[in-house]
C-alpha cells in the first residue's frame, strides 16, 4: 500500500471535517455550513462511504481528506500529507541521501559475505561437522540447507572478523552491521559456535542473523540464550521483517494466503515439505508492521503459532476490558467522567484494536496446532499439518469459541457478559456481510434475538468510529470512474484538446487531481512524473497499469464523454440524496410553509409574499428549490425549464 493510501485508510473524513465544522447526519451523509464560504443553509456534504466532501453551494468544491487539509490550512500536498500522516500515526519514510544508501549497501554486503562464510564453514569445515549432524538429525536435506544458506559460526573470537577485514570491511562497518560486539580492540565475533540462519529482507538481501546454540541448555536470554540475533541496526529491525518472506512472497501472492509461524525451524520444515507460503514472526507477537507487509499482498493470513504470539490472549484481555467499559459506558451515567471519560475510553478501544483486534478482521485465520510446533507436526505427520491448515478457523470465530468456552452459558449473567465482551469485535467488522454473519453467531451463542444484538451495536456508536480509524486495507476508497477517466487521458493524447478544458475539480481524489493538473501542463510522461511529489507516483503507476479496452472510431471520445457525464451525474446524485435526506427531517408544518414560500420564490424571486416569510422558512424554501433543481438536472431536463435559482449564498 502506498503511503498516501495508508494514510487515507486510517483517516475518517467525518472525524476530520467534524473537527472544523459541526456535522449533522443527513441520511447516509453528514452536512454542515460550508467551512469555505459563508452560508446559512448547510450545503456542505461529507460522505463517509466515499470518504469525500463536497460543497454544493457557492464554492462548489470538493475532494478527499488531503484536499480538505490543503484548502483549510492553505498548504500544498506534501504538507497536507505530513499533517495527516501524523494524525494517522503513519511514519513517513524520510528520503534517504545517496550517501546513506551507500552506507546501507555496505552493511548488506558485509552480512552477505558473512553468510557465505558461515555457510561454507557449515558445509566443509572440520568444526562444522557437529552442526551438519545436528541439521541432518532434524531432518533437513542438503537442498534446504543450501536454499536457506544455513551456516555455522566457528567457536572463535575473530574468525569472521579476520575474514571480512581481509575482504576490505572496516571494524566500524562490521560493528554497525552487528557482526561484531564492541570491545577495546575494535570488536570480536558476536556469533560463536552457533547454527546460523541468515535473515533476509523482502528483496532477499541479508540484513541480519538468527543464531542457535547447538547444545540443549534452555536459557532464554543473555549470551547463552538458545537464539541470539543481530541487534537493531540501520538494516535490521526484527519487528519489521518476516523470516523467509523473500522466498514465500511468490507463493503468497499466487495462493493469496500466507501462513505465519513463530520459528526459523518451522518455516524451513514447511518449505522443505512443499508449503512455500510460510513465514516466521521470529518468536514475538506479530507487529503492526509485519501485518502490513502481508496485507500489502492482499493475502489472507493463517496464524500457526501459539495463542500469545498470535495475539489471541491480548485480544481476549482487551475484549474483556472493552466489554466491561462498554457496558459501563452505555449503561450508567453515574460513573465519574474522570474515571471513564469518552477520551479515555476511545483511547482504550484504539489501543486494543491496534494490537489484537486488527486480526479480527476477515483476513485472519487461526490454525489449530494442539500444542505442537509446526516443525514437530510436519516431521511427525505431514498430513496432520495439512489437515490443520485445512481446518483453520476465522480469527473472530476462534475468539468467539474461546470466550464462550470460558463461560457457563447456562447462566444468563454469563451470557450477558459474553454478549458485552464480544460486541466490540463485531463492531469492528466493517464488511457488512461478515458483520451480519457474526451478529448471527453472537445472537445464537448469547441466546438472544439478532435484533437485540443490532440494537446493542447501535447503542455504542461512538467507539465504533474511533475503532474504524484503525482498520486499514478495506477502507481505501477508489473511484473507478476517476481511475478510468485519468487512464484514458494519460494513454490517449488525442484527448488532450478536450481534456485540457476539464476542471481539476472533476477529480475528487487529491492524487488524481494532482496527476491531472500535471497532465494539463505536459504531454511528456517523464516531465509529468517529475512534476509529481514522490508519494503520488505509486498512484500514477497504478493508473498507468489499468487495462483499457481498444477503442475504434469515435468510441474513444464517446468513452471520455460518457465517463465525465457519469462523474458529474454521480456528484449530483449524491447532492440530491443529501438534500432529500435533510428535507425529510422537517416537520409537516415547517414543510407546508416552506413549500408555499418555495413556489413564491420560483415564480418571482424576491416577491412580496416570499420576503414576508421569516428567515428560517426562507432558508428552507431555498433548500427545497435547490433540491427540486437538482432533481431536474439529474433527470436531464433542459436548462430552459429550470426555475430561477434564488440568490441565497451571499449573506450580508
Ligand atoms: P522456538 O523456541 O520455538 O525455536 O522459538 P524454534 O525456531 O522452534 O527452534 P527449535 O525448534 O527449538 O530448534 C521460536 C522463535 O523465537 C525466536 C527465534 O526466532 C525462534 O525461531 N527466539 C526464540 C529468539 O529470538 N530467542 C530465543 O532465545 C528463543
Ligand atoms: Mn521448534
Amino acid at each position: 500500500m502506498s503511503v498516501v493510501d495508508d494514510v487515507k485508510s486510517r483517516i475518517d473524513i467525518v472525524d476530520l471535517v467534524g473537527q472544523y465544522v459541526p456535522l449533522q447526519r443527513a441520511g447516509r451523509n453528514f452536512k454542515a455550513p460550508c467551512p469555505f464560504h459563508s452560508e446559512k443553509t448547510p450545503s456542505f456534504i461529507v460522505s463517509p462511504e466515499r470518504q469525500t466532501w463536497h460543497c454544493f453551494g457557492a464554492c462548489g468544491e470538493g475532494g478527499d481528506c488531503f484536499n480538505f487539509v490543503m484548502k483549510r490550512e492553505g498548504v500544498e500536498f506534501p504538507e497536507a500529507l505530513r499533517i495527516l500522516a501524523q494524525r494517522a500515526g503513519v511514519e513517513l519514510t524520510e528520503r534517504r541521501a545517496p550517501e546513506e544508501d551507500a552506507r546501507r549497501n555496505r552493511l548488506v554486503e558485509a552480512n552477505e559475505a558473512a553468510a557465505a562464510y558461515y555457510h561454507n564453514a557449515l558445509r566443509s569445515s572440520q568444526a562444522g561437522a557437529a552442526a551438519r549432524a545436528y541439521l541432518t538429525d532434524r531432518g533437513l536435506d542438503a537442498e534446504t540447507i543450501e536454499a536457506f544458506e544455513l551456516g555455522y559460526s566457528p567457536d572463535s573470537w575473530d574468525s569472521v572478523k579476520s575474514f571480512l577485514v581481509g575482504r576490505g570491511f572496516s571494524d566500524a562497518e562490521l560493528l554497525e552491521a552487528g557482526l561484531l560486539v564492541e570491545s577495546d580492540r575494535g570488536g570480536y565475533d558476536r556469533f560463536r559456535d552457533r547454527l546460523m540462519f541468515p535473515i533476509r529482507d523482502e528483496k532477499g538481501r541479508v540484513v541480519g542473523f538468527g543464531a542457535r546454540k547447538l547444545s540443549t541448555g534452555e536459557s532464554t536470554d543473555g549470551p547463552d540464550a538458545k537464539y541470539i540475533n543481530t541487534p537493531q541496526t540501520p538494516m535490521f529491525d526484527k519487528g519489521g521483517l518476516l523470516y523467509a518472506l523473500d522466498k514465500a512472497k511468490e507463493a503468497i501472492r499466487r495462493d493469496r494466503s500466507a501462513i505465519v509461524v513463530e520459528g526459523y525451524m518451522d518455516v524451513i520444515a514447511a518449505h522443505q515439505h512443499g508449503r512455500t507460503n510460510v513465514v516466521a514472526s521470529m518468536g514475538t507477537a506479530l507487529t503492526d508492521r509485519q501485518i502490513k507487509l502481508l496485507e500489502r499482498m492482499r493475502a489472507k493470513v493463517l496464524l500457526a503459532m501459539d495463542a500469545d504470539a498470535a495475539g489471541i490472549e491480548a485480544t481476549l484481555r482487551a475484549l474483556q476490558e472493552a466489554g466491561a467499559a462498554g457496558a459501563i459506558h452505555a449503561g450508567a451515567q453515574s460513573v465519574h467522567p474522570a474515571l471513564m471519560g469518552d477520551e479515555e475510553f476511545s483511547e482504550k478501544v484504539q489501543e486494543w484494536s491496534r494490537n489484537g483486534l486488527k486480526r479480527a478482521t476477515v483476513n485472519f485465520y487461526v490454525v489449530p496446532l494442539s500444542g505442537k510446533d509446526p516443525d514437530e507436526m510436519i516431521r511427525a505427520d505431514d498430513g496432520a499439518w495439512e489437515a490443520a491448515i485445512e481446518h483453520a478457523e476465522p480469527f473472530t470465530e476462534h475468539v468467539f469459541g474461546v470466550v464462550a468456552s470460558r463461560k457457563d452459558l447456562s447462566l444468563p449473567d454469563q451470557r450477558a457478559e459474553l454478549l458485552q465482551e464480544l460486541l466490540p469485535i463485531v463492531r469492528l467488522i466493517s464488511e457488512p456481510t461478515h458483520q451480519a454473519h457474526y451478529v448471527q453467531r453472537l445472537a445464537a451463542r448469547a441466546r438472544v434475538g439478532e435484533k437485540v444484538v443490532w440494537q446493542e451495536l447501535q447503542r455504542q456508536q461512538r467507539p465504533r468510529r474511533a475503532a474504524e480509524r484503525e482498520q486499514p486495507a478495506t477502507r481505501v476508497r477508489r473511484d473507478p470512474k476517476e481511475d478510468f477517466l485519468l487512464a484514458l487521458l494519460l494513454r490517449h493524447d488525442d484527448l488532450r484538446a478536450q481534456g485540457r478544458s476539464f476542471s481539476p475539480e472533476l477529480f475528487l481524489l487529491s492524487e488524481h487531481r494532482a496527476i491531472f493538473e500535471a497532465w494539463q501542463q505536459t504531454a511528456d510522461m517523464n516531465s509529468l512524473r517529475e512534476m509529481l511529489s514522490e508519494d503520488i507516483q505509486p498512484s500514477l503507476d497504478r493508473i498507468l497499469a489499468i487495462e483499457l479496452p481498444p477503442f475504434v472510431g469515435s468510441g474513444l471520445i464517446e468513452a471520455l464523454e460518457s465517463c465525465v457525464d457519469k462523474i458529474v451525474k454521480d456528484r449530483l446524485q449524491q447532492a440530491k440524496e443529501a438534500s432529500a435526506a435533510a428535507l425529510s427531517e422537517l416537520g409537516s408544518e415547517d414543510m407546508a410553509a416552506a413549500v408555499d414560500t418555495a413556489y413564491a420564490l420560483q415564480e418571482a424571486a424576491g416577491s412580496s409574499s416570499a420576503s414576508e416569510s421569516d428567515e428560517r422558512t426562507l432558508a428552507l424554501a431555498s433548500a427545497l428549490v435547490e433540491d427540486d433543481e437538482m432533481g431536474r438536472r439529474l433527470h436531464r431536463t433542459s436548462p430552459a425549464t429550470r426555475p430561477a435559482s434564488p440568490q441565497r449564498e451571499e449573506d450580508p
